[in-house]
């Protein structure tokens, strides 16, 4: 398939956006500072913290897995067996109460993941959301593909 474009330009702090890629829905979600200080804090609850494990590109390779801290980019299919998680920055599940620090959770089988896409322990995903190919064309714009 051809790569997409998503315009940012619009795109406010804590917003997720969603394009279309290859038939699968790609999110695009802007981070606030808190949201990126928090992701180091959720660490001993997540099963691949550091993205060891090959789900995102060499230059997601890093704590926040994305090029830019503020810009989160991933596929957004549960890598159990393939739903689409739901978008909670601040709706925790049950039992995270106000430990949940945001993320996404998968209506299916109940998979969580945290802001990043990181998996947290304990649930039937495997791995981490997968961070698509993608660059920045210019401040705002990205190029999915
Ligand atoms: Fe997401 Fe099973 S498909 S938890």
């Amino acid at each position: 398939g051809a790569p997409v474009k998503a315009d940012i330009s619009k795109l406010e702090m804590g917003q997720q956006m969603i394009v279309e890629w290859r038939g699968q829905p790609v999110w695009v979600v802007r981070r606030s500072e808190q949201s990126i200080a928090d992701l180091s804090k959720l660490n001993d609850q997540l099963a691949d913290p550091a993205s060891a494990v090959e789900q995102q590109p060499e230059y997601a390779q890093n704590e926040y897995r994305s090029i830019n801290p503020e810009i989160a980019v991933l596929l957004g299919i549960c890598t159990h067996l393939g739903c689409s998680p739901t978008y909670r920055p601040e709706v925790a599940p049950e039992d995270l109460g106000d430990k949940w620090l945001g993320g996404f959770l998968c209506p299916c089988h109940g998979s969580r993941f945290d802001l990043a896409g990181r998996v947290y322990k304990g649930v039937p995903a495997p791995t981490n959301l997968v961070v698509p190919p993608h660059r920045f064309i210019g401040e705002s714009v990205i190029e999915v593909g």
